[in-house]
């Protein structure tokens, strides 16, 4: 089906999340942001949805979806592969990471696979910096990361009927970081993007 066949399209979603914030627009930022943990992305058609449900201008929706950068408004994969780029992990090898995961995936960074397993992203610092390089699928993080175990993690993650991940930390780390850490938030914060830091004014103009 295509995501802009807006006759099949299913949002009962959306519906759904829009009916626990009673359609109040001041919850629009918490809106997107369990929206797209429904759908994994910010369909067009569910933003206009939202829009016409919270009675504002699509333009509006679409300011605050753009303006965030943990949304995103390309489809992606079942399961989210981030490799931390932060100081920590980059002085510890985050760019080979990457470019194993590239190699094993054969996408580059911000594409998803052909089969629509898996979209590669790079983060800022998870908060997990003694277990650099790391590397966070979905909402688990991985530390120490070795060819073996992006193997192992993709792997496991490409059998049937897998759900995305969960938890804080792969067992085999050497040091857990903190529950409360950015790492194990960092998928649900809305963040500015880079480029609204350097002078794009807020979502609300
Ligand atoms: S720099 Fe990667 S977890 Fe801090």
């Amino acid at each position: 089906m295509a995501v802009t066949d807006v006759e099949t399209f299913d949002f009962s979603k959306v519906d759904r999340v829009l009916e626990k914030y009673n359609s109040e627009k001041s919850w629009l930022v918490m809106i997107l942001q369990d929206t797209q943990t429904a759908y994994n992305w910010l369909p067009q058609p569910v933003l206009d949805r939202i829009a016409e449900k919270l009675d504002l201008p699509a333009s509006r929706v679409y300011n605050v979806a753009t303006f965030y950068a943990s949304f995103s408004l390309k489809e992606r994969g079942r399961h989210i592969l981030r490799v931390c780029d932060g100081t920590a992990c980059h002085l510890r090898g985050s760019t080979w990471l990457l470019g194993e995961i590239r190699r094993q995936l054969d996408i580059d960074e911000g594409e998803t696979t052909k089969d629509r397993l898996f979209t590669l992203e790079t983060v800022a610092c998870l908060g997990a910096c003694a277990l650099a390089p790391v590397l966070m699928i979905d909402t688990k993080v991985y530390g120490h990361v070795s060819i073996e175990k992006i193997k192992d993690v993709i792997a496991a993650n490409r059998a049937p009927g897998r759900k995305p991940d969960t938890g804080s930390t792969d067992g085999s780390a050497a040091q857990k970081p903190d529950s409360s850490s950015r790492a194990s938030r960092a998928t649900e914060k809305a963040r500015p993007r880079k480029d609204a830091k350097r002078g794009r004014r807020g979502p609300g103009g």
